[in-house]
């Protein structure tokens, strides 16, 4: 890790708008000398509360999801100019439980992020291989292309406000994280990517977090990784003790 470390929350399908309040509110008052850079993806309903709690702190607030239009007969769905308008910053696009549950594909996830990065919103992208894709030998063959059909027709300019998390899904939910030789390995191949994609200029600017399982107990080890800027935090992001304190160790 070379960059100031960024560590963004997923909070996925979890708090009310007056937990979130209160959660910020606690937080934001333990990290004040933290270097770490904080974000937490928030449900839609309570992302503007969430914003609002959050402001004249370090925390940023994003997005779990978005669609790709601007507007239109697309019942159920939110937009980027939505999300920008009620303070989302970033958003996370192409995690693997919306590629799962969802059918998210690689194409309609780049159309997200190609929307989120018109609209001023820093996209998330997630990619990572499955157990049985790993076992397969197969990991390399999908980071590479969920990351160009994810990155297709991305500037060189906007490229820099993308950032990359790594999230093998054996590990995410799991318990299970992957060892911190494991992460690297795959943020070294994600990096070279990113090289070929962009440049070495580029790819070495881009922020690529790490994401399953991440607790207190592994995540100095795992930032302790050249290639690993941050990490992407599930189940230890809800709970505001195990939060603070992983923020705390930067
Ligand atoms: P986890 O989730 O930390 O609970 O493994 C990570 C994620 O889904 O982003």
């Amino acid at each position: 890790m070379e960059k100031i470390p960024f560590i963004v929350g997923n909070w996925k399908m979890n708090k009310t708008g007056k937990e979130a309040v209160l959660f910020i509110e606690n937080l934001k008052d333990q990290i004040t000398n933290c270097k770490a850079s904080v974000g937490i993806a928030i449900p839609f309903t309570f992302i503007k509360e969430a914003f609002k709690a959050s402001e004249n702190t370090k925390i940023i607030i994003g997005a779990q999801n978005m669609h790709f239009a601007d507007k239109g007969a697309f019942t159920g769905e939110v937009s980027a100019r939505m999300l920008e308008d009620i303070g989302a910053e970033f958003v996370i696009l192409g995690h693997s439980e919306r590629r799962a549950l969802f059918s998210e594909t690689d194409d309609l996830i780049n159309k997200k992020l190609l929307k989120a990065l018109e609209e001023d919103i820093s996209p998330i992208l997630c990619i990572g291989e499955s157990e049985e894709e790993r076992e397969k030998g197969k990991m390399e063959e999908v980071l590479k292309r969920q990351l160009e059909e994810g990155l297709k027709n991305v500037s060189e300019e906007d490229a820099k406000d993308i950032v990359i998390a790594y999230e093998p899904v054996w590990a995410i939910g799991t318990g299970k994280s992957a060892t911190s030789e494991i992460a690297e390995n795959a943020h070294v191949f994600i990096r070279k990517c990113l090289k070929e994609i962009f440049s070495f200029n580029i790819s070495d600017k881009m922020y690529v977090l790490y994401g399953g399982s991440v607790k207190e107990e592994n995540v100095e080890e795992l930032l302790s990784k050249k290639n690993i800027d941050g990490a992407l935090i599930g189940g230890a992001s809800l709970n505001i003790e195990s939060f603070s304190k992983i923020i705390k160790k930067f």
